[in-house]
Formats: structure tokens, sequence, C-alpha cells
């Protein structure tokens, strides 16, 4: 197992440069060019450790609208990379609830997962929320407690196979 390790690890070690200058950070806006560069001829280096094979790291993503006539019933952003599809947001509106627009949006955002290839869904939501009980419904399940999270509220991850 150590001598695995040891072949695995040693060549990253013998390809290193020597850092002789201060080490400097700059934060920007907007990812230049010369950044896109040096990330995607990076992660093709750590993606071949990390899933053995080159990976295209394709990510898409759609703004869902639920609507009957000119109003908005409800609204999801979905964002799909790697065959999961994330759920950032998926909001109802308040006079509206338990109709079904919730279950619709849900629904369209499996399809459109598949449609990119996609295996699974996964968000987070607040530990105790009532959109938990709606998540639980539709067939997903906690797989992950996300303690003291966003507002140092508990949060937690759900996740749907699809
Ligand atoms: C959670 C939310 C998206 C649910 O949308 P919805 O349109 O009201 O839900 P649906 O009508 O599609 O419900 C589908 C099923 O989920 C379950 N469900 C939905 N709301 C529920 C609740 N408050 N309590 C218990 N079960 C619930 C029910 O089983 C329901 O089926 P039924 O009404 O036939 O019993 C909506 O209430 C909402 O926008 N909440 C505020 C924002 C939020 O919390 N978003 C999610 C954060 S990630």
């Amino acid at each position: 197992m150590g001598i695995a390790l040891f072949y695995t690890y040693m060549p990253n070690a013998l390809d290193n440069l020597v850092i002789t200058q201060p080490i400097k950070i700059v934060v920007l806006n907007r990812k230049p060019k010369a950044m896109k560069t040096f990330d995607s001829a990076e992660w093709k280096h750590y993606d071949r450790e990390h899933f053995g094979r080159d990976i295209k790291w394709d990510s898409k993503v759609y703004f869902l609208k639920a609507y009957s006539g000119r109003k908005i019933m409800g609204t999801m952003e979905l964002k799909v990379e790697g065959g999961v599809g994330e759920i950032k947001t998926l909001l109802v509106k308040h006079t509206m609830q338990r109709q079904g627009v919730g279950r619709a949006l849900v629904s369209k955002a499996e399809k459109i997962t598949k449609t990119n290839g996609g295996h699974k869904l996964f968000l987070t939501t607040g530990e105790g929320w009532r959109a938990v009980s709606f998540y639980k419904a539709i067939g997903f399940e906690q797989t992950a407690k996300l303690s003291n999270h966003y507002f140092s509220v508990d949060f937690i991850e759900m996740s749907k196979f699809i």
C-alpha cells in the first residue's frame, strides 16, 4: 500500500520547481484568458490523478420559470455538471404552495439533468425547514449535514438518484 502511494506521488515531487520569488496574490472580478489557459492545463493533470482519465468539466446553468398566463408561479436555478444537477434555488410563490408547482419544477430539472447524461440531483436546504418534507415526498434523502452553515444556521444536503 505504502509502495503504491510512493509511486503515485513521487513524479509530482520530482517535477516541482523551486519558488525563489515572494508569493503575491491578486484578486480579480473576472477570469482572464491566461488564468483560463492555466486552469485547463493544470486541471487536466489533476483530473488524471483523481479520475484516472481526462475529464470534460462541462457546466451548464438553466433558469426555469413555472407560469400560467402572464403570472410567474415559481422559479428554479439549476446547474448541471459532471453528471450531477444541483438545484441552486427553488422558489414557489407563497400564495400558490401545495398545488404541484415545486414538484413540476423538480421534475423538469430531472429531465434536463438526464438529457445532459446526468444520474443525480442534489441541493442544500435548512435543517427542519418545510422544504425538507417537500424534497422527501418527491424522493430525495438526506446525504449530509452542514452544521453552522449559511448565516450560522444548520443546513443539510439532500440527493436523489434519477
Ligand atoms: C418547498 C417548496 C418549493 C414546495 O413547493 P410546492 O409547489 O408548494 O410543493 P408541491 O405542491 O409540488 O408539493 C409536492 C409534495 O411535497 C410535499 N410538501 C410540499 N410542501 C410541504 C409542506 N409544507 N409540508 C409537508 N409536505 C410538503 C407534499 O407531499 C406535496 O404533495 P401533496 O400536496 O399532494 O401532499 C415551496 O414551499 C417553497 O418555495 N418554499 C419556500 C422556498 C424554499 O424553501 N425553497 C427550497 C429551498 S432549497
